[in-house]
C-alpha cells in the first residue's frame, strides 16, 4: 500500500491551477515513442500535453488528475474539439496572437452555449458558474497563469516596452547579445529572484507545499534565472510559446503555438477524441487499483516531487507492476532530484542520452531535470 499524501487537501485544489500545461509536449512525444496499441496515462494538468499526445493516435489515453477543476478544463477542452470549427476552439479558449488578428467573430460565451451540452453535470455546473473566466479567456485563467499575468505587467517596468517589443525580432544570431546589452539589468536579476522565490512562487503562483521536498535547493530565484538566460539565448525565441505566453499572454501566430491547437492537428484531434478517458483521482489510487500489463505509455509531469522518496519508490514499484515489457515512463524535476534509484537498475532502464539532449531543446525551459525509463520485464 502507497502511503498518502495529503497534499489533495490543500485550498488551491479547490479551483483551477493551470490552465495550461507548462511543460513542453514535444518531449514527451519523442520520450514515450507512441504507437497505435499502446495505452497511455497522462498527468492532465491543463490538458494542453495529454491532447497533443492525443495527436499520435494511441489506442486510449487516459487523462488523469487529483484536482477535478483539471478534469473539466480538460472536458471543455474535448468538448470545443468535438463540436467546433478550429477558429470557433481558439476562440472559446481565448487565444491572442501577436503577429496575427487574434479570432474573435463571436464571443466565447456563444461557444461555450454550443458545447456545454457535451460536458459531465459537475463541469457543466463549474463553467456555468465560472463563464466570467470563459468571457476573458480561459487560457489564462488558471492560478498559476493569473500570477504569470502579473509579471507580464511588472516586466514591462523591468525591461521596457520597446526592449520586449524588440525581443521577437531577434534572431538565434542576436538573442545572446541582445540579452546580454537589453535584457539581462541588475534590476531584472533582482526581480526574477524576488518574483519567484520560493516565498512568493509558494504563497502567490502555486502552494508553499508543493516545495516541501525542495529543501536542498539554495536560492530558487537563481534557479530560474540561469533558465530564464538558457529560453533568451539559446533557444529560439520566435519558435517557443511558452515564452511568448509568459512574456506576452500571446502565441506569436498560427504556428507557434502548442500541437492541439495548431490547424494541421485538428481533424486527427476530432477523430480520435473518442479515444480519452479522464479520470478525477489520485495517481496512486488509480494505479493500486489497475490490473498488471495494463498500460504502455506514462507521462507523468512532475508529480513524484511533491511526494517523499519512500512514496516516490512505491510508486514506481506499483507504475512498474500495471507497465506492459517494454512500456516507457517520462517525468520532470522541477526542484526536487527524482530519477530511478539505484535499488530499481534491474526492473527499469534510465534512457539518460536521450533526456539529457530534450532538456535542453525544452521550450518550457524550467526543469532542471527530465526523466525517460524504459520497463524491464
Ligand atoms: C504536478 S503539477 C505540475 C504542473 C506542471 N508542471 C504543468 O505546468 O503542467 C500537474 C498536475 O498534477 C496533478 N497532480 C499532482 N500530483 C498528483 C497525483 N499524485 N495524482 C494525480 N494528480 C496529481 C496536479 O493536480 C496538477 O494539476
Amino acid at each position: 500500500m502507497i502511503m498518502e499524501s495529503q497534499i489533495h487537501e490543500r485550498p488551491v485544489f479547490e479551483n483551477l491551477l493551470f490552465a495550461q500545461s507548462w511543460e513542453d509536449p514535444e518531449l514527451d512525444i519523442e520520450a514515450l515513442q507512441i504507437a497505435p496499441s499502446d495505452r497511455v496515462v497522462v498527468v492532465t494538468s491543463g490538458g494542453c500535453n495529454a491532447l497533443s499526445l492525443l495527436t499520435t493516435e494511441p489506442r486510449e489515453l487516459i487523462a488523469i488528475d487529483m484536482n477535478p477543476v483539471q478534469s473539466w478544463i480538460m472536458e471543455l477542452k474535448l468538448a470545443g474539439i468535438r463540436a467546433l470549427s478550429h477558429q470557433e476552439f481558439l476562440t472559446l479558449l481565448g487565444v491572442k496572437f501577436i503577429e496575427e488578428p487574434s479570432p474573435n467573430h463571436v464571443s466565447a460565451t456563444a461557444l461555450y452555449a454550443k458545447v456545454r451540452s457535451l460536458l459531465s453535470p459537475e463541469a457543466r455546473s463549474f463553467w456555468d458558474r465560472n463563464q466570467h473566466m470563459i468571457q476573458s479567456g480561459v487560457l489564462q485563467a488558471g492560478r498559476f497563469e493569473l500570477y504569470l499575468g502579473m509579471f507580464r505587467r511588472l516586466l514591462k517596468f523591468v525591461v521596457g516596452d520597446r526592449t520586449l517589443r524588440d525581443l521577437m525580432r531577434q534572431s538565434l544570431e542576436t538573442q545572446a547579445e541582445f540579452y546580454r546589452s537589453r535584457w539581462d539589468s541588475a534590476t531584472w536579476r533582482l526581480f526574477v529572484r524576488i518574483f519567484f522565490s520560493r516565498r512568493v512562487l509558494g504563497k502567490r503562483g502555486l502552494d508553499p507545499e508543493f516545495f516541501k521536498y525542495a529543501n536542498g535547493v539554495g536560492s530558487f530565484g537563481k534557479q530560474w534565472l540561469g533558465v530564464a538566460r538558457h529560453a533568451l539565448t539559446d533557444l529560439p525565441v520566435r519558435e517557443n510559446y511558452f515564452l511568448t505566453q509568459i512574456c506576452f499572454g500571446r502565441y506569436l501566430n498560427h504556428n507557434a503555438v502548442p500541437r492541439y491547437l495548431h490547424p494541421h492537428y485538428f481533424d486527427l484531434l476530432k477523430e480520435n477524441a473518442g479515444r480519452v478517458r479522464i479520470l478525477t483521482d489520485e495517481l496512486e489510487k488509480f494505479i493500486s487499483r489497475s490490473e498488471p500489463h495494463s498500460f504502455d505509455k506514462f507521462a507523468l509531469s512532475n508529480v513524484f516531487e511533491w511526494v517523499d522518496e519512500q512514496t516516490y519508490e512505491q510508486l514506481l514499484q506499483q507504475l512498474w507492476r500495471v507497465a506492459t515489457p517494454g512500456a516507457r515512463l517520462c517525468y520532470r524535476n522541477l526542484l526536487v532530484r527524482r530519477e530511478r534509484p539505484a535499488s530499481f537498475e534491474a526492473h527499469l532502464r534510465s534512457d539518460r542520452e536521450r533526456a539529457r539532449r530534450l532538456l535542453w531543446r525544452d521550450r518550457s525551459f524550467l526543469y532542471s531535470n527530465f526523466v525517460i525509463e524504459e520497463v524491464i520485464k
